[in-house]
């Protein structure tokens, strides 16, 4: 079965096309970052407009790429939630479309779901059950995965996510978005301890999460003069510091109530490399293994939703009705259901 993914739920414009057979054929993606850049954020109606010039002509391009015609396509996944409603729309809309016009079954994908599955894309993939831990700019999660659609939520972010952590501190440092990659190079030039932030709920005793106390300690750090560009490149280290240190020590602590040893890894800051290293550590350690998603799947892509969208189907989900689809810009995780079941309310 060969699956159309597309992605659209925030900035970027995601299309790729995968074969349960032989893997990920091809893939294409157009990033917004550059067009959002001067706004410091991603701005919801360019996000739109844009991705509608980019879907077509990157459909093309993919389908180029693996040598196949329009036709060969199976199946459609399209992203539909979380996100932002109007991104949403386009890819659905234009997912939709494509399937009525080829009489082929459409599916509409949770975007999380795509991104905890991803690291399953890897030639050498963990088996359920697992932990997960999703970070990315909206979401900071722990999860029990006992298989496709069977999501336990273990912990999550009481306010900001670990990458929204990231971008403000970016945004105070005056740098621009994302974040994540901006904190993670000028950290590079930084000095291990020479500025220390708290751990926010590093000792709370549950597997949640806060990030906003952070964002406030480095504003007051900010306020109080950064001298000169070590001092911002000892203050970037700090913040990954921080937010990593976090991280893995939740992580970490999931593994141990889970009774669980296998723990997956995935969402925009998965491609943090300091993240992977502290995790590399404590793996050998502590004897869990840790299962990344290739760099290039880190971040929203359509493989990711084109795998998910696969499995689901390869499993029995039933796919959307021909002449319809909505979108769910709130949808949490948990609310989902394992293939051929009914979904159930988030817990
Ligand atoms: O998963 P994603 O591409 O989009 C969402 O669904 O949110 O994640 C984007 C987030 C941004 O907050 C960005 O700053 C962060 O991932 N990010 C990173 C890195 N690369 C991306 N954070 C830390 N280190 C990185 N290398
Ligand atoms: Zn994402």
């Amino acid at each position: 079965m060969i699956v159309l993914g597309i992605e659209t739920s925030c900035d970027d414009t995601g299309v790729a096309l995968y074969c349960t057979e032989r893997g990920l054929l091809a893939q294409a993606l157009h990033s917004q970052v550059a067009m959002h850049a001067r706004y410091g954020g991603v701005v919801p109606e360019l996000a739109s407009r844009d991705h509608v010039r980019r879907l077509l002509p990157l459909t093309e391009a993919v389908l180029d790429e693996a040598g196949l015609a329009l036709g060969a396509v199976d199946a459609i996944a399209y992203t539909r939630g979380p996100g932002l409603a109007g991104a949403l729309l386009v890819g659905a809309a234009v997912g939709a479309s494509i399937a009525w016009a080829l009489r082929k079954p459409a599916i509409g994908v949770h975007h999380l779901e795509g991104h905890l599955l991803s690291p399953l894309l890897a030639r050498d993939p963990p088996a359920f059950p697992f932990v997960a831990l999703l970070v990315s700019g909206g979401h900071t999660q722990l999860m029990r995965v006992d298989g496709v659609g069977r999501y336990q939520m273990l912990g999550e972010t009481l306010d900001d996510a670990a990458g929204e952590a990231f971008d403000k501190s970016a945004k105070l440092l005056g740098m621009g978005y994302p974040g994540g990659p901006a904190i993670a190079t000028l950290a590079r030039a930084g000095r291990a301890g020479a500025i220390t932030l708290p751990r926010p709920m590093l000792h709370s005793g549950n597997l949640d999460f806060s990030f906003s106390g952070l964002k406030t300690a480095v504003l007051t750090r900010v306020r109080a003069g950064l001298d000169g560009e070590q001092a911002r490149a000892d203050l970037a280290w700090a913040v990954q510091a921080a937010i990593v240190d976090v991280l893995v020590a939740k992580s970490v602590s999931a593994l141990e109530q889970a009774g669980l040893s296998r723990l997956v890894v995935a969402g925009g800051v998965s491609a943090n490399l300091r993240l992977r290293e502290l995790l590399s550590a404590a793996r050998a350690k502590l004897e869990f293994s840790v299962h990344f998603p290739e760099a290039a799947l880190c971040t929203d892509n359509g493989a990711m939703i084109a795998f998910a969208g696969a499995l689901r189907l390869a499993a029995g989900a039933e796919p959307a009705p021909p002449t319809e689809f909505s979108v769910k810009p709130r949808w949490p995780l948990d609310a989902l259901a394992a293939p051929g079941q009914a979904s159930r309310p988030a817990s």
